[in-house]
């Protein structure tokens, strides 16, 4: 394998397209150093390093087997790294349990666990734990006041919620009975629950149809636009890719192949190899042939 990321991103993002108006080097929210998780003595992930920019949609790609649901894993806290360290906003956070790294606004998405599939949409909303308030069994007993008017918040923010989601109608519908598309804008909406600064987005847009898909794509749009999150999203659809995300950063054999904008990326030999060796040529001419379209 040659090309680490770093080469990478000296040769391909000279200039990023959107760069939020930030301060230098307060830019990186992620920062990924030489991350390596194996399994036996299988390196799923080989010694990736990558920065994710605060305010970015950063998207993630690579052919199947590549590492990227792992590295998501690892950061995420739920496998313990092999190797290598994982910062969010210049502080250490590798191997942090997920409740940990969860209260500090950083969010894996999860397909809707069984238990809650029996739960309507707004009672998914309004589980998910509040972050940093503190809801520990003291304040449940000596708070009752308190704690009537939280749930009055947390209704009324599961209801501002499903509205910008365009899933108000769905509000008393069982998780179980909504489509595939619907349960992902559940998904999403169980992120926009707590004051999320990096959400992790693993395919969201698997067996999705095309207009799920678009109001998915929206509303990442606009969490990122207007509420200022940054997102991590990994897709096998490279027209979702190339509609949502700058940089684009390519994985392959558990190590990052390149990181550049959409063209950067599809114009990159050594990108267009790693997806040759693995039957994906025919999508990635697809996705450029669409774009070349106008999309
Ligand atoms: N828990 C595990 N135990 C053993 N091998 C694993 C495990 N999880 C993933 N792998 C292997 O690691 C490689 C990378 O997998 P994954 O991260 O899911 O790739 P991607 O998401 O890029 O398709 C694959 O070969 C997969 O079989
Ligand atoms: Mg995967």
């Amino acid at each position: 394998m040659t090309g680490q990321g770093h080469t990478g991103e000296q040769t391909m993002t000279a200039a990023p397209a959107a760069a939020p108006a930030q301060a230098p080097g307060e830019d990186a929210l992620i920062v990924i150093e030489d991350l390596h998780k194996h399994f036996g003595g299988f390196r799923a992930v080989d010694g990736a390093s990558l920065t994710i920019r605060r305010g970015s949609i950063t998207g993630l790609i690579g052919p199947n087997g590549a590492g990227k649901s792992t590295l998501f894993n690892v950061v995420a806290g739920l496998y313990k790294p092999t190797s290598g360290r994982v910062f969010m906003d210049g502080e250490e956070i590798t191997g942090l349990p997920p409740h940990a790294l969860f209260r500090k606004g950083l969010l894996r998405t999860f397909q809707i666990a069984h238990e809650f599939s029996s739960m309507t949409v707004r009672e998914n909303l309004m589980v998910v734990p509040p972050d940093q308030s503190g809801e520990t069994l003291w304040n449940t007993w000596f708070h009752r006041g308190r704690i009537a008017r939280e749930e009055a918040a947390i209704a009324e923010k599961a209801q501002e919620v499903m509205e910008f989601l365009t899933i108000d109608h769905l509000a008393d519908e069982k998780a179980g009975n909504l489509s595939g598309g619907q349960k992902k804008l559940l998904e999403l909406g169980r992120t926009m629950m707590t004051d999320a600064k990096i959400v992790f987005l693993d395919e969201v847009g698997a067996g999705v149809n095309r207009t799920l898909l678009r109001t998915i794509g929206d509303a990442i749009i606009r969490l990122n636009k207007e509420r200022g999150y940054t997102f991590c999203v990994i897709e096998h659809d490279l027209d979702f890719i190339a509609r949502l995300c700058d940089p684009v950063i390519v994985m392959a054999e558990g190590k990052v192949l390149a990181e550049g904008s959409i063209e950067e990326i599809r114009a990159d030999e050594r990108v267009i190899e790693a997806y040759l060796g693995t039957g994906m040529k025919h999508r990635k001419k697809t996705a450029t042939a669409s774009a070349e379209a106008g999309q």
